[in-house]
C-alpha cells in the first residue's frame, strides 16, 4: 500500500465513454446532475434487475466523505443510501462523533443492488470487481464535485475500490492513505460488520472503535 509521502495517484475507469452514449457515463456538473445520470447508467448489468440506482448524497463540497459497498434491499427501494439497518448503526455512530448525513457526503462504491431472490426475500450479494471497476465512473465523479480532504472506505469492498488493489481491512484500518495531493483514504469497518458482532460486550466495544475513528477523522482533517 501507499504511504503518506508516495507519490499521488488517480484512477480513472478502463472503459471511457464521456459522452452518456451506449453505457450512460458522462462527466456532470453537480451532485444533483449526477443523482439524475446514474439511472440511466449501463456499464454493467446490475441495473436490469434494480429497482433503481442509489447515488450518494450529503453535503457537497464536503470535507468528509463516507463511501461504503452498495445499496441493499431498503436501499434500492427508496434510492436513499445507509437507509436500513447498517443505516442505522451508522447514524447512530456520526450522532455520536458529533456528525450527521447533512455535514458530510455519503454514498457507495456501486450504486445498483446486487441480490439472489430466495423466496420473497432478495439476499445482497457482494458486487464483482468488474461491476465495482464499471461504477467507479460514478465514484469518481463524485470524488471530483464533493472534493473532500479525507474519505473514509467503510469495509473492504470501498477500500478496494478506493485504493485499487484489495486489502485486509484489520491491517490497513486507521493509517490514512494519499490518494492525490489533496485527498487522503482512511479504511475503517463497515456498519454491518457491528450488527454481526456476536457477543454484545465486545459489539459495543467495536461501536465505541468506530465512533472514535469518526472523531479522530475529523480531527485529521483539521490538522492536514
Ligand atoms: N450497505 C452499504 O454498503 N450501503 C448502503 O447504502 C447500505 C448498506
Amino acid at each position: 500500500m501507499k504511504s503518506e509521502d508516495s507519490e499521488p495517484a488517480t484512477r480513472r475507469p478502463s472503459q471511457q465513454a464521456d459522452d452518456g452514449g451506449p453505457t450512460g457515463a458522462r462527466t456532470v456538473s453537480s451532485i444533483e446532475e449526477l443523482q439524475r445520470a446514474v439511472n440511466d447508467c449501463r456499464r454493467c448489468g446490475l441495473w436490469k434487475s434494480a429497482t433503481q440506482a442509489v447515488p450518494g448524497e450529503g453535503m457537497a463540497p464536503s470535507p468528509l466523505m463516507l463511501v461504503g459497498e452498495s445499496p441493499g434491499d431498503s436501499e434500492d427501494l427508496k434510492g436513499h443510501p445507509f437507509v436500513g439497518p447498517a443505516g442505522a448503526v451508522l447514524d447512530r455512530a456520526l450522532q455520536q462523533a458529533g456528525l450527521s448525513r447533512e455535514t458530510v457526503y455519503l454514498s457507495n462504491c456501486v450504486k445498483h443492488f446486487k441480490f439472489e431472490q430466495r423466496g420473497q426475500r432478495r439476499l445482497h450479494i457482494k458486487p464483482a470487481p468488474a461491476e465495482i471497476e464499471a461504477c467507479h465512473w460514478w465514484l469518481n465523479e463524485e470524488l471530483r464535485l464533493v472534493a473532500p480532504k479525507l474519505v473514509m472506505a467503510l469495509g473492504g469492498t470501498a477500500a478496494r475500490a478506493l485504493l485499487g488493489h484489495p486489502v485486509i481491512v484489520s491491517q490497513v484500518r486507521a493509517q490514512p492513505t494519499r490518494l492525490t495531493p489533496t485527498m487522503s483514504v482512511w479504511v475503517t469497518v463497515h456498519p454491518s460488520f457491528l450488527l454481526r458482532v456476536p457477543d454484545e460486550a465486545q459489539r459495543q466495544r467495536e461501536f465505541d472503535r468506530f465512533v472514535q475513528e469518526l472523531r479522530d477523522a475529523l480531527e485529521w482533517i483539521k490538522t492536514h
